[in-house]
Order: C-alpha cells, then sequence, then structure tokens
C-alpha cells in the first residue's frame, strides 16, 4: 500500500487513535503520550496564500490552460516539509479565470505515479469532457477537457474524480477553482480585484501526523466522513488576511472531504450571499451563518468599511475553529456599492415536469448505496431525456448526513422535508450540490439542456467523499 509508505513507526500511535473508536476526528484529537497531531510550536502565523490566477495562452484557437499535477511538499509548519499532491504549485492549484464563450482547452498532465481522473466541478459540459472515471490520465499522460463555456458567471471548482480514490487524492492536496465572468458579472459593481477585494477561499480541514498528510480513514471514519482537527484556509493553517476597509467579497468554497462547515464572523456582522454554486442569486441575502457542505461554495459581500484598524476572525462554529483572522488594516483605495438585482434566474414550472425521480440514500457499515445500489462503472443507472424538466426528490435515510451532486447541471430546489417553506432565501439560486442531513429529504427541479451523449455517462453521487469513494455514487446518461 502506497499510504503506508507516510508512516513511522512513532506516528503508528496517533494514527491509530485518529482513525480508531470514539475519536472519529472531530476536534481536539490527541495521540498517547500527550502530544498532538500538529507539532507544537511549529505553525508560524502566515499570511493567507492566493491562489496564482491563471489566464489562458491562446494556442490554435483555443485557451490553454496547462496545469502539471505533482508531487510536492508544502509548507504548513516551520521546521517539517509535508508531502503533498498539487498543480502547479505546493498545495492545491491555479485559479482559472474563463469568460462564457470562451474555447477552452484545460491540459492536465498527470506526473504522478498513479492513475488520476480530473473533472470540472460544476461545469456544463459534454460528458467525455466531464473528466470522472470515464476518462482517465495514466501516469506520464496529458488529458484535455475542451469544450465551450456555456453557463452563467459563478464559482466552479476541479478536482480529481478518480474510482475509489478521490477522497484520497483531494486530501493530498488535489483542488482548485474555476471563475466564470460573463457580461453581466463584468458590468455589476461588485468587488473583482483578486486577491485584494475579491478573495478566493478553499477551505479544508486535515489530520497531520509529525507534520504529514495521512490517509488513512477507519470505520468510523469512512460512516460519518472524515473530518480533521486542523483547519486550513487555502493552503495555511489558520492564517493572517490583511484587507482593506470596504466591501470584500469571499469566494468560499467547501474543499473539504466531509466536513460540513458553519461560517460567520467572530463579531456576529452579518454579509451578504450574492452568489450559489452556479450563479448569482437574484438579489443579496443577509446573513450573520453559512452553512456550506462538502463542495458548496457561496460568494458573500461582508461590509468592511467601518471596521479600519479592527480585528476580525472568520469563524467555523460547528467545530469552534479559527479559519481566518482578517485586519482591516488599509484605507480604501477603490469603492464598490452592492446592487440590489444581480441577475435573473431561469425557474421551471413543475406543473411541466416529465417525471419524478426517487433517490434514496442508505446504506451500513462501510456500504453506500443509492436506490439500493453501490456504484459500479459498468452500469447505467438512470436515462434522462434531453430537455425534459424532471423533480427529483432525494431522501436520507441514514444516521449520518449526506448531500447530493449532480454533474454538468444545476438545479432549483423545491422542497425541504416536503415544504416549500423550508427553503432558505440564500438556497433560491443554481445550485449543483445540496445538504441532506440525517434523515432529511430535499425535492429539486432539473433539466438536461445539451450534450446528449447515449455511451458516456454522467455521475450523481453524494459529496462526502468517504461516502462517494464507498459506493454512494450512480451514473446517468442523457439521450434524445
Ligand atoms: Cu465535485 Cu462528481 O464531483
Ligand atoms: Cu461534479
Ligand atoms: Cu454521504
Amino acid at each position: 500500500m502506497k499510504r503506508r509508505e507516510f508512516l513511522t513507526l512513532s506516528s503508528v500511535a496517533a494514527l491509530y487513535v485518529i482513525t480508531g473508536y470514539g475519536g472519529g476526528g472531530d476536534s481536539s484529537t490527541t495521540p498517547p503520550g500527550g502530544g498532538s497531531s500538529i507539532p507544537p510550536d511549529d505553525i508560524t502565523t502566515k499570511a493567507l496564500p492566493i491562489p496564482e490566477l491563471l489566464y489562458p495562452t491562446d494556442r490554435e484557437g483555443r485557451k490553454h490552460y496547462d496545469l502539471n499535477v505533482q508531487e510536492a511538499k508544502h509548507d504548513f509548519f516551520n521546521s517539517i516539509e509535508t508531502d503533498t499532491f498539487a498543480i502547479n504549485s505546493t498545495y492545491l492549484g491555479p485559479t482559472l479565470l474563463m469568460q462564457n464563450g470562451d474555447n477552452v482547452s484545460i491540459n492536465y498532465k498527470n506526473n504522478l505515479d498513479e492513475l488520476i481522473t480530473m473533472h470540472g466541478h460544476g461545469m456544463h459540459v459534454p460528458p467525455s469532457m466531464d473528466g470522472t472515471p470515464h476518462q482517465p490520465i495514466s501516469p506520464g499522460a496529458t488529458w484535455s477537457a475542451v469544450y465551450t463555456v456555456n453557463q452563467k458567471a459563478c464559482t466552479n471548482w476541479y478536482h480529481p474524480h478518480t474510482m475509489d480514490k478521490t477522497a484520497e487524492h483531494v486530501y493530498k492536496g488535489l483542488a482548485g477553482l474555476i471563475i466564470i465572468e460573463d457580461s453581466e458579472s463584468r458590468s455589476l459593481d461588485l468587488p473583482k480585484r483578486y486577491g485584494i477585494d475579491d478573495i478566493p477561499l478553499v477551505l479544508q480541514d486535515r489530520n497531520f501526523n509529525n507534520g504529514q498528510i495521512v490517509y488513512n480513514p477507519g470505520m468510523m471514519d469512512i460512516m460519518r466522513g472524515y473530518t480533521g482537527d486542523t483547519f486550513i484556509a487555502n493552503g495555511a493553517i489558520e492564517p493572517t488576511l490583511d484587507l482593506e476597509a470596504k466591501e470584500i467579497r469571499f469566494r468560499i468554497l467547501n474543499g473539504s472531504n466531509s466536513s460540513v462547515y458553519e461560517l460567520g464572523f467572530s463579531d456576529g456582522r452579518s454579509f451578504k450571499q450574492i452568489a450559489t454554486d452556479n450563479a448569482f442569486l437574484e438579489s443579496p441575502v443577509e446573513m450573520t451563518r453559512l452553512t456550506l457542505s462538502p463542495a458548496e461554495r457561496a460568494e458573500i459581500i461582508v461590509d468592511l468599511s467601518n471596521a479600519l484598524n479592527q480585528t476580525i476572525v472568520l469563524k467555523e462554529f460547528r467545530h469552534s475553529k479559527d479559519f481566518i483572522t482578517v485586519n482591516v488594516s488599509k484605507s480604501a483605495t477603490a469603492t464598490t456599492t452592492l446592487p440590489n438585482n444581480l441577475t435573473t434566474l431561469t425557474k421551471y414550472d413543475p406543473s411541466t415536469a416529465a417525471r419524478t425521480r426517487p433517490f434514496v440514500l442508505s446504506g451500513m457499515m462501510g456500504s453506500f448505496e443509492i436506490n439500493g445500489k453501490s456504484m459500479d462503472i459498468g452500469r447505467i443507472d438512470e436515462n434522462v431525456l434531453l430537455g425534459d424538466v424532471e423533480i427529483w426528490e432525494v431522501s436520507n435515510e441514514m444516521m449520518v448526513d449526506h448531500n447530493f451532486h449532480i454533474h454538468a447541471t444545476y438545479f432549483m430546489l423545491m422542497e425541504r422535508n416536503g415544504s416549500a417553506a423550508n427553503v432558505a432565501p440564500n438556497e433560491k439560486g443554481y445550485k449543483d450540490v445540496v445538504y441532506i442531513p440525517s434523515g432529511e429529504s430535499v425535492k429539486f427541479i432539473v433539466k438536461m439542456t445539451d450534450y446528449a451523449d447515449d455511451t458516456v455517462p454522467y455521475m450523481y453521487h453524494c459529496h462526502f467523499l468517504e461516502h462517494e469513494d464507498a459506493g454512494m455514487m450512480g451514473q446517468f446518461v442523457v439521450t434524445v
């Protein structure tokens, strides 16, 4: 087993506790002997790293993004270098900037010594360009996702989708953001200065053993999903961020394997959510806490114009962790004024739905199923007709939380637990992942508008990566 190479004798005991009974990896996992899974006194306070904004290079009439998926060493700590996987960097990857209508080619070169696939999460693309387990990239090979960007402005992301190995590959550091702009997003008076007032945030948690990332979840970790005790933002442990006293836009990705984050600011200040997974909301939604399950994105605007010289912490309240300490240390060098109308969303009429498709999430002790079946790459589970409006009803019949993701399209929530009144205002947008706590259900409306293909399927699955790898995934083809 490759992952055993990362273990030393002294870390075996620590690993036992983290993956073993009861600990589960929630907060404060302490190995025997009183140590911590974080080397003590070894974390310097770092500035929040801002992933490189990767503009494409024009070749043969296409915009190319050249990405090297590689082994690397990353400085989470002062005295220990951590072995990671990364894309053009030492942890995570660059942010790909795309314009709606661009003809793009995302070229993934696999420099690892194992097979991967790379998926554009939230990208509206043909199934053969989706980067699922059906588009493997062998060691040494390059695979290109070639398509025309055809969707509204939003924040998407790319990550491995390797059969049975997605969780491990993401855990070691493979993920990056994709920013799509369109004429609407370009014209709105929103913060747009990347890294200055438009801040990308990939939020994750990890368990470290002697400074190394070890992915070896136990049975309980697989049941509940693997949660780390160390919270990181853009690959830094509890970093600081110096900001101007003005409106700030955060593009937030829950990039964790299986943790649900409840985010808010230490002084209780409110903020406005302006975008869900796949588009702007029609109007900003004011809130003080934002819940994001794995793979969900939110763009928020927080007004710091009254906070010059204050320090405010972006906190995670379910695990009582600090993600980022924000120092509002600079006067504004430009201003923005959040508009009230952001976009217009297409709403399908439920009375035009061709059918309702039920999906039941169930399982026990390491086996995870949708409608009684574990993922089989050779089986097509659902046939969806191009252009049909459909209602999908997903129920979580388990004692643990799940979420549900569909590839290549977005949906709009109709009901939670049988009632439209349970759908929160900030969920009334284009979504591609929906959180479904234990025992709950959701109903959403969806339409596959493009890219029929009889043979190559798309996936739907729980995006708690331990559950996905354990079989909570299915395949559908879109046909005419
Ligand atoms: Cu984020 Cu099937 O993926
Ligand atoms: Cu996806
Ligand atoms: Cu799940």
